[in-house]
């Protein structure tokens, strides 16, 4: 095995995996079920990746794979279906009976932290290598076939040998750029707000999320369980988190929720940030020996609830073309893996553009404004509009 200067021999195995986030995980596990090593490397600590809070909502195409990957009991026992969300704009509630409009298809509540406590229990009850707080990280010889990922571990440097490196390391990882310049194309679109979101220990006011447009900024009322709710308002990205006390986040919310014979329940909050919205895609997401997939290739506007699903869906065909590359050494599905991806992501951009534009006090000028309202009175009374949002929000099966 080669050594690279300053670092001892190190360990080999098929793939290295650059990242412990929901495409990490599930792609170490998709792997493992054939029978293929990984070796994961995390720079945060155990208890970081599994109390960060994110997404909540899966597709039912994400929760299928995870029940048919062998990691879906709690996410089937203590998961949350639901087969509608409610739009609300000028003080009234529409419902979109989503399973209604595509076949009995739902989207379920489970938190991201609690998919990705389920993925590294999994990893662990089979001695499946994973390192957390690994410092240093940085991937090798890109363009040939013995990649390779140095790392600082435990104040030991090590060297992970492989054959190919998953960049799953999310947006502000070291995997994409690793890649020469010239390589990737960049598209990116900042949106001129943010999200602040909270998580309050209090009953969630509503059954079914609300997704609301208001005069004076979108608000989302989602929930974690039934003693927990998680809520979110548009905000100025760059406005510090210091100037929104409680008490001012309770206020903001109860405006924009407002509506006639229902009440918002406060609660205290027990977690609060400020996310900045964008959309961004490099691609291709291959060069060499380095496949990337999910965050560190692309990223939406949460509008959508749908980065973590895409990058579950990445790390699906990646394992796909893995398995066969690996089995018969045939190279058309990894050789494909980009294009395949790109279809979804693209599609997964519009929609989340989609939603992010309908629903957010975008500030451009009152015609705008008017063509916003329009649209959203169109999605609320034609069902054709409707099973268009639902059928993207559930997860389209093909794209
Ligand atoms: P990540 O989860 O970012 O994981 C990357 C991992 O790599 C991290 O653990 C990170 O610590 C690690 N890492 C980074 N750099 C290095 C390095 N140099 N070396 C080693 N490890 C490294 N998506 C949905 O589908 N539905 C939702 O409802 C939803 N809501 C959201 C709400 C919010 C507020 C936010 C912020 C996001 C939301 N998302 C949602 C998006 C979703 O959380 C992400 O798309 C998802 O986390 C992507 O998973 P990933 O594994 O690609 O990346
Ligand atoms: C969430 O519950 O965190 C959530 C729900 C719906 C979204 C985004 C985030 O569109």
């Amino acid at each position: 095995m080669r050594t690279l200067p300053g670092y001892s021999p190190g360990m080999r195995t098929q793939v290295g995996i650059v990242g412990a986030g929901p495409a990490g995980l599930t792609l170490a596990h998709l792997l493992h079920l054939e029978g293929i090593e990984s070796v994961i490397l995390e720079d945060r600590s155990r208890e970081y990746v599994e109390q960060r809070v994110r997404a909540g909502v899966l597709e039912q195409g994400t929760v299928d794979l995870l029940v048919a990957a062998g990691v879906g009991d709690r996410l089937r026992r203590e998961g949350i279906v639901h087969g509608g969300i409610e739009l609300r704009f000028g003080g009234q509630g529409h419902r979109i009976p989503m399973s209604d409009l595509t076949g009995g298809r739902a989207i379920t509540i489970y938190g991201q932290q609690e998919v990705v406590k389920d993925l590294i229990a999994a990893r662990l009850s089979y001695d499946g290598p994973l390192l957390f707080e690994v410092a240093e990280v940085a991937v090798h010889d890109l363009d040939t076939p013995r990649p390779s990922i140095t790392y600082v571990h435990n104040g030991r440097r090590g060297e992970l040998e492989c054959d190919v490196i998953a960049g799953c390391d999310g947006f502000r990882g070291v995997c994409r750029d690793s890649i020469p310049p010239g390589v990737l194309q960049l598209h990116e679109r900042v949106y001129p707000f943010g999200w602040l979101g909270i998580l309050a220990t209090v009953a969630p006011s509503t059954e079914e999320l609300i997704y609301a447009y208001h005069e004076r900024g979108f608000a989302l009322h989602s929930l974690r369980s039934p003693k927990l709710s998680r809520l979110y308002l548009q905000v100025d990205p760059y406005e510090p988190i210091e100037d929104w006390p409680d008490e001012r986040i309770w206020e903001e919310l109860h405006r924009r929720f407002e509506r006639e014979g229902w009440t918002l329940h406060e609660g205290p909050i027990i977690e609060k940030g400020i996310t900045a919205m964008r959309s961004f895609v490099a691609e291709p997401m291959h060069y060499g020996s380095l496949y990337l997939a999910g965050d560190a290739a692309h990223v939406v506007p949460a509008t959508g609830a749908k980065g973590l699903n895409v990058a579950v869906h990445d790390v699906k065909v990646l394992a796909e073309g893995l398995v066969e590359w690996y089995g018969s050494g045939a190279t058309e599905l990894l050789e494909s893996y980009s294009d395949t991806c790109l279809r979804r992501v693209w599609r997964v951009q519009d929609f989340s553009n989609f939603m992010t534009t309908l629903l957010h006090r975008l500030d451009v000028d009152a015609f705008e404004d008017r063509l916003q309202r329009a649209r959203l009175e169109y999605v609320c009374s034609s069902e054709a509009a409707a099973r268009s949002l639902a059928e993207n929000y559930v997860g389209l099966e093909k794209v």
